[in-house]
């Protein structure tokens, strides 16, 4: 069957991919609560319908993290995606660029920054974790600014790392037995496409912008423990200065929910936040990003560009998040999935029809330019609820 929706990616990654990676990617931590309120939230959310206000030559063209892009839309930073499809961050990055859309290099990347950044013409956008080797990190910065990056985007709500059922009852993490490392080679087996095309001509499966900190190896296993060993949960504002005095290019905090901290990430000069809850995968009980942002909208009071991820599944989902205040959306499961259905291709594929939709809603909504996009699309019933 053809695809024609996010979703369809959905199911084509399902049937590509081994179980157990599907369900990493798939998945959210607790009982996903927060996961579904996220796109739950997004659907429920009315727009207006308005008629006859010549949308024709409408632009979706606007800026976004500090460059011109043909949509307001970026790829999230997505840890393994070199698991999801052969030297699958190079694919996306490549692709994200000729869309004309910015792409972030998570640092939990299997191609690394010297892997990635020389596939691409435009600086790279990278992704960071506050990690409690502050000599490595300054390392990994410098090894950033080498590759060219000049945004960095500091993930702040995985300090920790949250409960995620289905990824212990696949033991992706937690301790293996050896039924269990047979049952994952079954697995491996009855999905030879992706055998072939990633397990084997997809090496080396390490981490590459941590493999210079492991030096017992940077596949999975080592990764898993290195992280419980090293992200650093006692991290305070005051890390964060340490931080900016390092990096002097522009800052992106990805992670805030609150307002409060919304307010203090303006105080700590980032140049933009990311309303996020990680997907669903850290506090189960968080609410869901759509409803989160306009609170935060309005406490930065324009200091900062706000963006937002979590849920977005559509056109009409980007155009309900800039209607709720968001300047801009990140992708995450849509381009992971599209990029295991068939890679770099399926991204590019999925962007054009994202593209498409959001075209069409905003047409439909009476919208021919993106900054005019605000409150007065949401029914007044959904304004007054924000
Ligand atoms: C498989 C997967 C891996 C992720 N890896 C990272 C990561 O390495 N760094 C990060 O900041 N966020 C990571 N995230 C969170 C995404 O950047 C983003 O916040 C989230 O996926 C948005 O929600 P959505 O998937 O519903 O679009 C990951 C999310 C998923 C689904």
């Amino acid at each position: 069957m053809a695809i024609a929706c996010i979703e369809d990616y959905r199911g084509a990654a399902r049937r590509r991919l081994p179980r157990f990676l599907f369900d990493y990617i798939d998945g959210g931590s607790y009982a996903e609560t927060t996961m579904r309120a996220n796109v739950a939230d997004l659907e429920r959310l009315s727009l207006r319908q308005r008629v006859m206000r010549d949308v024709s030559g409408a632009q979706l063209e606007t800026r976004m993290l500090g460059r011109s892009v043909s949509m307001p839309v970026a790829l999230a930073p997505i840890g393994l995606a070199g698991l999801y499809a052969r030297r699958g961050e190079v694919q996306a990055a490549r692709v994200a660029e000729a869309a004309g859309v910015p792409f972030i290099l998570s640092a939990s990347a299997c191609c690394g920054l010297e892997e990635v950044a020389p596939a691409v013409q435009a600086p790279l956008l990278f992704q960071l974790y506050m990690i409690k080797d502050r000599a490595f990190m300054a390392a990994l910065l410098d090894r950033a600014r080498a590759a060219g990056v000049e945004t960095l985007v500091m993930t702040v709500d995985l300090i920790i790392h949250s409960p995620r059922y289905r990824d212990m009852r696949s033991t992706l993490t937690g301790r293996q037995t050896v039924l269990d490392r047979l049952r994952r080679m079954i697995e491996i087996a009855r999905h030879p496409g992706w055998a072939w095309d990633v397990g084997v001509r997809g090496r080396p499966h390490i981490l590459g912008n941590f493999a210079p900190a492991m030096p017992g190896g940077a596949g999975l296993a080592q990764f898993t423990d290195w992280v419980s060993r090293n992200f650093d949960p006692s991290i305070t504002w005051d890390d964060l200065a340490w931080v900016r005095e390092r990096w002097k290019g522009p800052l992106v905090l990805k992670g805030i929910l609150d307002p409060d901290d919304a307010r203090l990430a303006c105080e700590a000069g980032a140049s933009a936040i990311v309303v996020s809850n990680h997907g669903g995968r850290q506090l189960d009980g968080a609410p869901s990003t759509i409803s989160a942002l306009r609170p935060v909208v309005e406490a930065v009071e324009g200091k900062l560009e706000v963006l937002m991820d979590g849920g977005i599944r559509s056109g009409v989902d980007v155009l309900r998040a800039l209607a709720s205040g968001a300047s801009g959306v990140l992708l995450g499961r849509a381009w992971a999935f599209a990029l295991a259905a068939g890679g770099g291709a399926s991204v590019s594929h999925m962007l054009e029809l994202l593209r498409h939709e959001l075209a069409v809603a905003m047409a439909l909504t009476g919208y021919s330019r993106i900054a005019d996009i605000g409150p007065e699309a949401l029914l007044r019933t959904e304004r007054a609820a924000s």
